[in-house]
């Protein structure tokens, strides 16, 4: 298993290219089930969760074609690389576990397999280390569409009277933003309309609804809580752009800001982490808008700021741990209230191992800043917990090393390059 090293204390300086949301990718690759021609999406990013979902699409039948571009030209999106999926012709309606266990995601064939082809058989994902994760709002919402839906031998079975879902107001009893993505997707090709209320507006999901209005589909009332989805008999290809990833934007963001240095993140939009943007400021970091991006800069003198996780456009549950980490070098206490997750502190123990005095009561931490930090040995437990130790070591004074950081594939890509390229001292080490 691959570990990270690093050597901390060394501010960051230079240029990040942000590339392609993964959290947008997945569920757009799901949505080319939905149609028997080409859909391309470009300013894709290249990551283990995107490679899963591929195996996963091709096993039902999907043909994919991966091309680069120029990067950065309009063609192409900033990191170049576009893919066409092809579904002409479904092969196999089955998600099996052994995909859908190592990737939540997964689960997103589900409604497009069920709207297209009647029928679907899903592994349920099961839980993850951030918390219990249910599908039951999946569920339910599908089954609102007239969905018939067992749950047996760890897969749901699902199908539809007469092969075609039938519009329906849908209102979620909780935000979900898989939730609403599967919905979406189901009921574009669903008979009459559908109104999904309370419904997740993270930028993620108005990407998917843009994509299926391009597809043929009428979405509307996108960015807002109440989406109205008029279904069509079938949809056609299309070309759509994945949004820049706002979770590698706010990570190195926290990165230049946490070794007080200063990098410019290109080929994003501020607009989608305003509330992240605001904390940093009141924190104490300098942002400054540019035509394409943003640039993050930061000295001494950084405060502890509270946040609370919510859903968009409030702060996000997955900048919590990078926060966090950022905290950790800031004067004063910060609270750090989690309300999306109910197991989303395991990076707790971690950073105490730098010299962090953090303590959790229930769903908030409070850090005490600001902490001299020391290089340490941590263990990654989830994608962005990896993240925030990754922060940690860059703070801290001399030698760290991330083990267990697969996790970190899945979700950032070419790490160690970016931030190496800012002047940090870090490398992988391959089988550690
Ligand atoms: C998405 O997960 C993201 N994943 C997560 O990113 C992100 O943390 C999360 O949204 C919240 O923003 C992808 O987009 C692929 P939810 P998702 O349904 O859709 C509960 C990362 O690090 N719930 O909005 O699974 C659930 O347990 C990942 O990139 C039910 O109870 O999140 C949670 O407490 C991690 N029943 C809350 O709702 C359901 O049927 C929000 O979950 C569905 C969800």
């Amino acid at each position: 298993m691959d570990a990270i090293r690093i050597l901390g204390g060394v501010p960051l300086t230079g240029e990040i290219v942000i590339g392609g949301a993964k959290n947008a990718a997945l569920p757009l690759m799901a949505a080319s089930i939905l149609t028997g021609e080409p859909l391309t999406l470009i300013n894709m990013p290249e990551l283990v969760d995107i490679s899963t979902m591929s195996n996963l699409l091709r096993q039902h039948g999907a043909r994919i074609d991966q091309s680069a571009l120029a990067p950065g030209s309009s063609e192409a999106g900033p990191t170049g690389r576009s893919m066409t999926l092809t579904a002409d012709r479904i092969t196999n309606v089955t998600a099996p576990y052994d995909l859908v266990r190592r990737m939540r995601a997964g689960f997103f064939v589900l409604g497009p397999l069920l709207a297209r082809m009647g029928e679907a058989k899903v592994s349920l994902p099961g839980g993850c280390a951030i918390g219990t994760r249910g599908v039951d709002l999946h569920l339910m919402a599908l089954e609102m569409l007239g969905a018939k839906i067992t749950v047996k031998e760890g897969y749901v079975y699902a199908s539809v009277a007469g092969g075609r879902l039938k519009g329906a107001k849908v209102t979620f009893p909780k935000v979900t933003v898989g939730g609403t993505e599967n919905l979406l997707m189901a009921a574009a090709l669903a008979d009459g309309d559908t109104i999904l209320e309370n419904a997740a507006r993270e930028p993620e999901i108005s990407n998917l609804a843009d994509c299926l209005n391009a597809m043929g589909a009428e979405v509307t009332g996108i960015g807002s809580g109440t989406l109205h989805v008029r279904g069509k008999k079938t949809l056609h290809g299309a070309r759509v752009a994945v949004i820049p990833d706002r979770i590698e934007t706010g990570t190195y963001a926290m990165a230049a800001a946490i070794t007080r240095g200063r990098i410019v993140l290109k080929g994003t939009q501020i607009e989608l982490l305003e509330s992240v943007f605001n904390a940093l400021r009141q924190a104490g970091v300098s942002i400054e808008p540019t035509a394409d991006g943003v640039i993050v800069a930061a000295e001494n003198g950084l405060r502890g700021i509270d946040v609370i996780t919510e859903p968009f456009p409030g702060f996000p549950t997955d900048l919590q741990a990078q926060w966090m980490a950022l905290m950790a070098t800031a004067s004063g206490a910060s609270m750090i209230t989690e309300t999306i997750f109910e197991n989303r502190f395991m990076h707790v123990p971690e950073l105490r191992r730098f010299g962090v005095d953090v303590n959790v009561h229930g769903a908030s931490a409070i850090v005490r800043g600001p902490a001299k930090m020391s290089g340490a040995p941590v263990m990654a437990t989830d994608l962005r917990a990896s993240s925030s130790l990754i922060l940690g070591g860059l703070a801290a004074e001399g030698e760290t090393v991330v083990n267990r950081i697969y996790h970190l594939d899945r979700g950032y890509e070419r790490l160690e390059e970016k931030l190496g390229a800012c002047g940090a001292r870090i490398e992988r080490i391959v089988g550690a």
